[in-house]
């Protein structure tokens, strides 16, 4: 089978990024990254890009009438380089429901929680703020409702008495990394689509979200 020819939509700090670069390099991940395209021409991810040799386009809102107009833009050229799959890790927009459903079962979005558990902002905080004993990350499809398609894959970690929203952060985007590297190889395998708001893993409809194991495989 061909590669899997990604476009990575990213606005901050680039490390779920750094994560597949690095699993391709290191020959874990059957990927080509035709482009990362952001909406903060500052995000550091656009380094990471440049280091690693792949195309960056930066766009900023501001430049545009309005959200639809910028949305349009940015997808125009994301669609020039015919993605298979579109990874928003760490894209900090909400996306205009047209472009969403151009792209449907071919965009993904890493979210740090266990969803449909805490969707939005500031979801270490409130996970602390409700007590819960159990945190996570999830990848899933998106869907025009944010953060609210059909999920794939799930990492989970427990939540110490002693946490605060920064040690959970720091806790789990290692397993972010892990869970976005092997949801991607799933798309890479040719095993998973959408299926109206199901998730089909090998033709299979999943009853519910696979789980990172400790191996980084998922189950
Ligand atoms: C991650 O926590 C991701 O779950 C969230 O934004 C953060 C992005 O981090 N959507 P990075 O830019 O990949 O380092």
């Amino acid at each position: 089978m061909s590669r899997l020819r990604l476009a990575v939509l990213a606005s901050g700090r680039g490390s779920n990024l750094e994560a597949l670069i690095g699993a391709r390099d290191r020959g874990r991940l059957g990927i080509d990254i035709a482009l990362v395209a952001s909406d903060r021409t500052e995000a550091r991810a656009l380094h990471v890009a440049r280091e690693a040799g792949i195309a960056t386009l930066a766009l900023e809102p501001k430049s545009f009438p309005d959200r639809a107009a910028f949305d349009r833009a940015l997808f125009a050229e994301v669609g020039e380089v015919q993605p298979h799959l579109i990874v928003c890790a760490g894209y900090m927009r909400v996306i205009t429901a047209d472009l969403v459903g151009t792209w449907l079962g071919r965009m993904i979005n890493i979210h740090p929680s266990l969803l449909p558990a805490y969707p939005g902002l500031r979801t270490h905080a409130r996970v602390l703020a409700n007590g819960d004993r159990e945190h996570g990350a999830s990848v899933h499809f998106v869907t025009a409702d944010l953060d609210a398609g059909p999920v794939i894959a799930q990492a989970r970690i427990a939540v110490e008495a002693d946490d605060t929203p920064e040690s959970l952060a720091g806790r789990l985007l290692p397993l972010e990394h892990r869970l976005l590297v092997a949801s991607v190889g799933l798309f890479a395998a040719g095993r998973v689509a959408l299926d109206g708001r199901h998730v089909r893993i090998d033709g299979l409809r999943l009853e519910r979200p696979l789980q990172l194991t400790d191996k980084g495989t998922l189950v």
